[in-house]
């Protein structure tokens, strides 16, 4: 029997991440009772507030209980007044990506009926790729150990590995056939990388190209950052699934937010071999936070994308049922007309997209005769 019950470590964060994470839990109310599967939650309390007033981000007893999780869901953390000793930023999501070998940041970025996308070209309606962003070395693996010589020359280093790089290559291929499967044509894996400077690149390309020849069956390609960047502003509708180097993919993921309508609408999931965290692309917003007015779209289809990776792993149909409905009724509730987001020029607070998500649950959604 395919399992109904399961577990969920719940990390709200602060500022929008708490605002979020509220209106994704209702969702997910919704989607226990429509499908008769039970998620057990347990809260665990961390960031830079948590930090302020107990000296410590994010508890051991908060790292054990996302280990123990079947899966994480994380609103945000951070607040740009509130720092460490050596003034960086407080940000336990990077913690737990390095800990819990979360080497998968997978951000899709896709056009949502009825939002506006930044670029006015009629194909922009057809955009559907996804960053890979590697999250556990690379850039980031210097974190907490640049050397600052003399005041005069600073120092990070870049490391990539083989094992790290070919586990992002198989994931890369494997989203890619699934991809594929339900988009009814052939997937494309496209490097993102500096390989014509960088042996750390030139490395990471050839072990990618290695892992390639295991999957005959998706084009293998690769491609530039530099003109990546360009490429996405010009025709980000040809591309598929894009992994790369964890700061490259910080930057362009915020790129590809910028191209669907801003990061309230960007979800997104770290995933390693045995753990998973999902939570939006963008950070706790204090500009906007209190308000009741940010876009919980993110948070919701990173929910989608929680249930979508439980449906894989357990077998469980309802999951994997539940995880398209959401998809659906967010564009059910957007190409409708029915909802607009404060951050599209609309009046509809962090509540009302939630509410009318939820009212769209189990509609297929329809595009507005305007499009
Ligand atoms: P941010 O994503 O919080 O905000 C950037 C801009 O987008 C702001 O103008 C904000 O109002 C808007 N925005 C973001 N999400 C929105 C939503 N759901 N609805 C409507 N508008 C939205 O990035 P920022 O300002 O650079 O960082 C703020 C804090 O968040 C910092 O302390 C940063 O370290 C932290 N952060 C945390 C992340 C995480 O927990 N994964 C990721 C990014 C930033
Ligand atoms: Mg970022």
């Amino acid at each position: 029997m395919s399992r109904n019950s399961f577990s969920l470590a719940v990390m709200p964060g602060e500022g929008i991440g708490v605002e979020v994470m509220d209106a994704a839990l209702t969702v997910l109310d919704a989607v226990e009772r429509r499908h008769g599967i039970g998620f057990h939650r347990q809260h665990v309390p961390g960031g830079a507030h948590h930090y302020r007033e107990t000296g410590v981000a994010l508890e051991e007893a908060g790292f054990v209980a996302a280990e123990r999780a079947d899966a994480i869901l994380f609103g945000a953390m951070g607040w740009p007044d509130i720092r460490y000793p050596d003034g960086t930023e407080i940000a336990p999501q990077l913690d737990l990506r390095f800990r819990m070998g979360l080497y998968a940041g997978v951000r899709p970025i896709r056009a949502i009926p009825g939002v506006p996308t930044a670029l006015a070209a009629p194909q922009a309606k057809h955009i559907d790729f996804v960053v890979l962003r590697e999250s556990t070395e690379g850039m980031f693996a210097s974190r907490g150990k640049g050397v600052i010589e003399n005041d005069a020359v600073a120092r990070d280093t870049m490391v990539i590995t083989r094992d790290v790089t070919e586990r992002l290559s198989r994931f890369a291929f494997r989203l890619a056939e699934r991809r594929a499967a339900r988009r009814g044509r052939k997937g494309t894996v496209t490097i993102v990388d500096k390989a014509n400077v960088f042996r750390s690149f030139a490395f990471m390309r050839k072990v990618f190209y290695e892992v390639a020849a295991e999957f005959p069956d998706v084009d293998a390609r690769h491609h530039y950052i530099d003109a990546m960047a360009l490429d996405l502003v010009r025709r980000p509708w040809d591309f598929d699934v894009l992994p790369m180097e964890n700061l490259f993919g910080d930057i362009i993921s915020d790129l590809g937010g910028g191209l669907i309508g801003g990061m309230g609408f960007a979800p997104s999931a770290d995933i390693g071999d045995a753990h998973a965290l999902f939570q939006p692309s963008h950070g706790t917003a204090p500009d906007i936070a209190g308000r009741g007015i940010a876009n919980p779209t993110g948070m919701i289809l990173s929910l989608a994308m929680a249930l979508d990776w439980l449906g894989e792993r357990h077998g469980s149909e309802a999951c994997s049922v539940a995880a398209q409905e959401i998809e659906q009724a967010v564009d059910h509730a957007f190409g409708s007309g029915q909802v607009r987001s404060f951050d599209i020029g609309g009046r509809d607070g962090t509540k009302a997209v939630a509410e009318a998500v939820i009212a769209g649950l189990g509609r297929v959604p329809e595009r507005r005769a305007a499009e």
